[in-house]
């Protein structure tokens, strides 16, 4: 039985930060030690380009995102990890996909009407300024990641949910027209899976700017941890564990035992300042060991290089064959042939 396909895509822009491990990282190398399942991990280089023009970040953020990864323990000999940019039929797929898709269908996709929106806001004579050809067909890009591999499960961010369904109708657009080659995927939404608070309250994301990295050394963890807004309740008064942020990321970190423990403490008051201290102290010793491994990692970029090339080559053997079938059936082959 040829094992079940899993996919999914790392934006290589800016650094990891704690939302990033709970939310997609932790759960993503959980799953890839299932055996029943063959995961393909990738950092998507190509989709940084369409936010980031700066050459160093793109470059520096793909060495700290591939370290991050394999610092919390992804498995590499086991997930196939690689680097979109080292897998060129990606590309020539995004092309032949690009042909297969209704204009009408990006002029609906949510990051290209939210750009328009923001236009029209501002005033702007030109709905689409400021917007690149790279911002609006990003979810063909999308999704020439997914089924080059032929992934059915694809789990993402809820704002990520209309990017799978698009490839989907891609996908059986071109079935329709050339055969039935390509798997129409499905999206997987974990409800279980916790979106932290940032800072400020409000849900950890770097569009923010509330975050906090995952590797930052220990003290300047604290510092950020202390930072953490509270409400001006005194140290004695009970405290409602649903409407707080430290608890919340708490739960993300502790176990179900010291969780509940924690719920009580809550109830007979608990001061902000000693749960800023327990917060920390927890945290700091699920990332201590990775954080080791990391600072190992990141002193050493040849070796995630090859790990990289490594992925790129495994990913390879799958994408090389596959797009020959795909090129073949749109005509696309030798004169004659
Ligand atoms: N666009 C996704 C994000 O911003 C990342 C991504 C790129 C992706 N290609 C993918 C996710 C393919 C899943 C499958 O989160």
């Amino acid at each position: 039985m040829s094992k079940e396909i899993v996919l999914t895509g790392i934006t290589t822009t800016g650094t990891p930060h704690l939302g990033n491990y709970v939310g997609a990282i932790r759960p993503a190398i959980e799953a890839s030690r299932n055996q029943d399942v063959q995961s393909f991990y990738f950092l998507a280089d190509y989709h940084s380009l369409i936010k980031c023009h700066d050459p160093e970040r793109v470059n520096h953020s793909s060495m700290e995102v591939a370290a991050a990864w394999l610092a919390l323990g992804l498995d590499a000999d086991n997930a196939i990890f690689y680097r979109q940019s080292d897998i060129p039929e990606i590309l020539e797929l995004t092309w032949i996909l690009t042909c297969m898709t209704a204009k009408g269908l990006m002029n609906r996709a949510h990051a290209y009407k939210a750009a328009v929106a923001d236009n029209e806001t501002a005033g702007s004579r030109d709905p689409d300024q400021g917007i690149s050809m790279g911002l609006f067909s990003y979810p063909i890009l999308m999704a020439a990641d997914i089924l080059m591999f032929k992934a059915r499960k694809v789990p993402v961010g809820r704002d990520q949910v209309q990017h799978i369904e698009m490839a989907r109708d891609i996908a059986l657009r071109f079935n329709h027209h050339f055969g039935d080659l390509l798997v129409p995927p499905e999206a997987v939404v974990d409800e279980n899976t916790a979106v932290l608070t940032g800072l400020d309250g409000r849900k950890m994301s770097k569009s923010y700017n509330n975050t906090i990295p995952l590797f930052l050394p220990e003290k300047n963890l604290r510092k950020l941890i202390m930072k953490i807004k509270t409400d001006t309740s005194p140290p004695e008064a009970p405290k409602d564990p649903e409407s707080s942020s430290l608890f919340s990321l708490y739960q993300a970190f502790a176990g179900a035992q010291a969780v509940a423990d924690m719920r009580r403490r809550y109830a007979q008051g608990i001061s902000w300042g000693e749960m800023k201290q327990i917060l920390f102290e927890t945290i700091n010793a699920v990332l201590s060991e990775p954080r080791k491994r990391y600072q190992e990692l990141t002193a050493d970029p040849a070796y995630i290089e090859s790990v990289l090339r490594q992925g790129a080559r495994r990913a390879r053997e799958y994408s090389l064959p596959f797009l020959a079938s795909i090129r073949h059936a749109t005509g696309i082959r030798p004169i004659g042939g």
